[in-house]
């Protein structure tokens, strides 16, 4: 999902506008180096940060040597280019891949997969109780689990558990004619049921044919996460006051998951779906809000006008005070969200589980280090809002491979990244029992009763210690030669003061940063970073070996990030609005940078109006998994604006694509 202007009327869906109020840091304070200040005072100017790209962080070199070697370090292999010819940018309605390559559509929004498997309707007639039992719509974050991955990493690429996160919908093309509403209410309790099932989670259990395609299994593991299924809370949260509400007066439980952007997974083979842009689905209409509702943007109204119908499956949506105490309404429902969900796609009848260690903002995504034995568990997330924070979770525990579990993501400590104008970083631990944490919280003069209650207000906790606002932090990945973490920053059009890390005013086009953590030390407090790219037009752009972007390689808003295997990195776009109607980008795209050398080349180009994000491969590397959202975006029944992937006549549905070359080999 990419950013929209307005987000106060009824469907009009997109992002949170910013809600990030506090005055840290001052970018003056910042700037610490002469050399620093010199480069970002040259603002917008590409050829002004180039001199920044690598200064933090030493390129790698084609021997396969970092500079300022420590021990531990990484060792690379040195390779061939990119083997495959770029596609050129496009605006046809359909997928672009370079020669030898094959892209084919799987499971669409709408395809059965479980229950009495009911067949979709072209007039978009499905019911709620049908779409219960069909993928649902704008497919985002996904990943395979090959099917012996329940015992360990899993090795088979031929059969397996495809996952995936269904982010959002498309009022005007989920119902025949769009949604009834009188007098600015919903009034069809079974539109909005069919709305809260289009959204969640699928699990599809799926296996590769005789013919080399695949296909979805009929199968007990096949399984919808809805934005009604019910959770369980864990972590420090649990039970806090915040949370209490009609449904769980002891703040343990809940019902769904909605707004499901980017993903991770875990090394003992389970899902993470990541609760992004939630506040939109409520309303309070108090006239002072708490702050663990201002914060985060929930407002008056809300997108789709959910709570507006009578009945407790509905009202839940209304953070309104209603009665004497939370127990008795649903003021703290919104407090239910903005979590990090853990699902057991093996276990079909498992209570998917909310982990409130990790965190409370719009969670993009979740990426882990590698992990190693006896070492604690790490990983990073991005909250994507403008002028929001990264951060990083270390768990208590040790890893220990074969009994590790969920509880890991329980018990440790959540960290907020400080990025300084000389290239080094500082993580900053959001703790109760921290010492610079109580000391940060009393000169800001803010109280937290508990751990609990900090990270009900991750982002107020995070603007007390002083962290960095980034420009809409995306997904993240983290280099498998290096160690080096890379995250989109995908853009921010309301930055005024630009920033060492975020050195554009009103970034339009985004870029990538990438830090490595000191002596490689994932779970130490200290890093180095750089620039990767900067994205946008020839005229305004640094690649990653320090040139302009070209015809190759031109994109804007980097959205989805994934490292292959080998080191390569993948990078999907978001682009929306101007950029993709008269930019010179064309739709959507996915692009592969190669670290090692700084080549960059337009992979994928996808169709009208889409989004390209989500992305798996088989562990053999011969299937890849893409997703496609939106095509046509913002189309209407008799306005279709795609007709990408069923053709001419019908309405366009969000996808999975299914990539691999014609000769059966290794994609690259
Ligand atoms: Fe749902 Fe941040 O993209
Ligand atoms: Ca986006
Ligand atoms: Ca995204």
């Amino acid at each position: 999902m990419h950013q929209k202007d307005d987000n106060s009327v009824l469907f009009g869906s997109g992002d949170e506008l910013p809600s990030n109020h506090s005055r840290n840091p001052h970018f003056n304070e910042l700037i610490e180096t002469p050399l620093a200040r010199r480069q970002v005072l040259a603002g917008g100017a590409a050829l002004g940060t180039l001199a920044f790209l690598g200064a933090a962080l030493p390129r790698v070199s084609l021997a396969g040597e970092h500079a300022g070697q420590a021990q531990g370090k990484p060792a690379f292999r040195s390779r061939r280019k990119l083997p495959f010819t770029p596609v050129a940018i496009s605006r046809a309605d359909g997928i672009s891949v370079p020669d030898g390559y094959k892209a084919s559509p799987f499971i669409p929004w709408g395809t059965p997969i479980t229950g009495s498997y009911p067949a979709f309707l072209e007039d978009a007639s499905n019911s709620a109780e049908d779409q219960a039992q069909q993928t649902g719509m704008h497919h985002d974050g996904m990943h395979f689990f090959p099917i012996d991955a329940q015992r360990g990493p899993g090795r088979s690429s031929d059969h397996g558990l495809l996952v995936l996160n269904h982010e959002y919908i498309d009022a005007g093309l989920i119902h025949p004619n769009g949604p009834t509403v009188v007098d600015g209410k919903r009034v069809s309790a079974d539109e909005v049921r069919k709305e809260i099932n289009a959204h969640g989670v699928s699990v599809v259990e799926i296996r590769r044919n005789l013919q080399g395609g695949w296909d979805v299994l009929p199968s007990a593991r096949n399984r919808r996460i809805t934005a009604a299924t019910p959770m369980e809370i864990r972590g420090p949260a649990r039970g806090h006051a915040l949370l209490r509400t009609r449904y769980s007066p002891q703040g343990t439980a809940t019902r769904g998951t909605q707004n499901n952007c980017a993903n991770g997974f875990t090394p003992w083979g389970t899902y993470l779906t990541c609760e992004e842009n939630w506040a939109g689905y409520f309303a309070a209409r108090d006239s002072e809000l708490p702050r663990e509702l201002s914060r985060y943007g929930v407002r008056g109204s809300s997108r789709y006008g959910w709570e507006t119908l009578a009945g407790d499956e509905f009202e839940r949506f209304d953070a309104s005070r209603k009665a004497s105490s939370a127990e008795d309404d649903y003021r703290n429902e919104p407090n239910h969200f903005g979590w990090i969900v853990e699902i057991d796609p093996f276990a079909p009848e498992s209570v998917p589980v909310k982990r409130t260690a990790l965190g409370r903002f719009a969670h993009e995504g979740l990426v882990f280090a590698p992990v190693k034995p006896g070492r604690p568990l790490v990983c990073y997330s991005g909250d994507d809002s403008q002028n929001e924070y990264i951060y990083k979770y270390v768990s208590r525990d040790k890893y220990r491979p074969g009994r590790s579990n969920g509880s890991l993501l329980d018990d440790g400590t959540l960290y907020v990244a400080r990025f300084d104008a000389n290239g080094k970083g500082k993580w900053l631990p959001l703790a109760i029992q921290d010492k610079a944490f109580q000391k940060a919280c009393a000169a800001a003069g803010v109280t937290f009763a508990d751990q609990g209650e900090v990270l009900i207000n991750t982002r107020l906790a995070a603007d007390i210690v002083g962290a960095t606002k980034m420009d809409r932090p995306e997904w993240g990945a983290v280099n498998p030669d290096s160690g080096e973490v890379y995250f989109t920053l995908t853009n921010n059009k309301s930055r005024s003061e630009p920033d060492a890390a975020n050195p554009r005013p009103a970034n339009a086009y985004g870029h990538i940063i990438r830090w490595r953590e000191r002596s490689w030390n994932h779970a130490g407090r200290s890093f180095s970073w750089s620039l990767f790219l900067l994205a946008g037009p020839e005229s305004d752009s640094v690649g990653p070996n320090g040139q302009p972007l070209g015809a190759h390689s031109l994109l804007a808003s980097p959205d989805g990030l994934w490292f292959d295997p080998e080191g390569r990195l993948w990078i999907q776009t978001d682009m929306s609005g101007s950029q993709l109607s008269s930019g010179p980008f064309g739709n959507n795209q996915m692009l592969v940078a190669d670290p090692r050398s700084g080549e960059l080349k337009r992979f994928l180009v996808g169709p009208q109006g889409a989004e390209v994000t989500g992305i798996s491969a088989t562990p053999d590397f011969r299937t890849l998994f893409v997703n496609i959202q939106h095509p046509g975006e913002g189309s209407t029944a008799d306005n279709l604006l795609s007709t990408w992937p069923d053709g001419p006549g019908k309405r366009p549905r969000s996808s999975t694509v299914i990539i691999s070359r014609e000769d059966g080999r290794r994609l690259l």
